[in-house]
């Protein structure tokens, strides 16, 4: 299959930039698109074979859920059995936006959507592309991050093509996107709602809303733990992941560095291809080493639009061992160490 893609000023939308794209989606055929999070690879979420070319296409496991998207919250009401005053409340402050909800679903979506979970994961981009996509294509357009199965999410359509090229029939090119790190996934089908997954949209944020909010026990480990399985089954494979061994060092600055060039020039001298993810506070620390910043430590946003994209360029280099550090947990600082951890396979050194 040839791979088409198309070019979109984000700024200057037009009404027929979409035709195509819609007209594919009715078909039940898939589409790559921006959204503010990362790129998402969309197909009619109600429909079943949709959903089954979505999984096909990423190598994903039919039993990992996608997230139905919609550009108008009484869609809510469509897809959703009972919609708790919670969800509204939640609606109503963070959407249009990078906040996904879980409800009991309706019959009318399929369970080769939700594999298989009597639940549907929901989310309105704010992301015009998106926004107007669905709009265009009168569908809602289930869709799971566009990345083969296991690596890092896309943040441009350079890193969807580099993943589904001859897969899928298009992409839509807006660029890269704002935020970097997938939306924020709250689940309102228990008593307490839960943090499945932290995003854009903090923990601090959604109690000004739900003051009862908490974290799904999976969200804070910070070891490999295999008692505590994560409530969305995405969370629970080997995932963002870059191809070499990455570990973390988490500590004093200074000693963290010194820790980092030293395991990093043992590895080099053996003859591996090794690179540091470093901050721009302590890139010009390390000498002789391959190294990329990804942003200043208390540049939270700044990090999380970079992380997804260097990993890939590590991946790129052919680098086998990859040596980090820990940055801060504020903000989105949380899902930002949230993301590093799993890439890592929980391979943290305290120093
Ligand atoms: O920002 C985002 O959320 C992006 C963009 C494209 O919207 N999408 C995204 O989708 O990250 P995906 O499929 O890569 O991640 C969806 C996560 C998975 O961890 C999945 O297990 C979880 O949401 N999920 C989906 N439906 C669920 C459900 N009914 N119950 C629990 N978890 C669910
Ligand atoms: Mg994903």
């Amino acid at each position: 299959m040839e791979t088409r893609v198309i070019p979109v000023d984000r700024e200057h939308l037009q009404e027929n930039d979409f035709a195509e794209a819609a007209k594919l989606l009715r078909e039940g055929e898939l589409v790559a698109f921006p959204t503010e999070t990362v790129y998402g690879l969309g197909g009619d979420a109600l429909d079943p074979d949709a959903s089954r070319k979505i999984y096909a296409a990423k190598g994903r496991p039919s039993d990992n859920p996608l997230i139905v998207h919609i550009a108008d919250v009484n869609a809510l009401t469509e897809l959703a059995q009972e919609v708790p005053e919670k969800a509204w409340e939640l609606a109503e402050r963070f959407w249009p936006g990078p906040m996904t909800m879980i409800l009991r679903k309706k019959a009318i979506v399929p369970d080769a959507t939700t594999g298989g979970l009597d639940t549907v994961a929901i989310r309105m981009p704010s992301d015009p592309v998106a926004a107007m996509l669905i709009r265009e294509s009168g569908v809602y357009i289930a869709a799971p991050s566009a990345n083969a199965s296991g690596r890092p999410s896309p943040t441009t359509a350079d890193h969807v093509y580099e993943d589904l090229n001859g897969r899928i029939p298009m992409i839509i090119d807006g660029g890269s996107v704002v935020i970097g790190l997938e939306s924020t996934i709250v689940d309102l089908t228990g008593e307490t709602p839960m943090v499945l997954r932290p995003g854009y949209i903090t923990i601090e944020q959604l109690r000004e809303v739900l003051p009862d909010v908490a974290y799904d026990p999976a969200v804070i480990k910070r070891v490999k733990d295999e008692t505590i399985v994560a409530k969305a089954p995405g969370m629970r494979y080997r995932h963002y992941a870059p191809k070499g061994e990455l570990t973390i060092f988490e500590g004093d600055l200074d000693r963290v560095t010194a820790r980092v060039q030293a395991e990093a020039e043992a590895k080099a001298a053996m003859g591996f291809s090794v690179a540091v993810l470093a901050s721009e506070e302590t890139k010009d620390r390390y000498h002789g080493l391959t190294v990329r910043s990804v942003g200043g430590r208390d540049e939270e946003a700044s990090v999380a639009a970079h992380l997804f994209a260097t990993l890939r360029e590590f991946d790129r280099m052919g680098a086998e061992y990859i040596f980090g550090e820990c940055f801060p947990e504020e903000g989105v600082g949380q899902a930002v160490m949230n993301r590093l951890m799993k890439a890592a396979g929980y391979r943290i050194v305290k120093v």
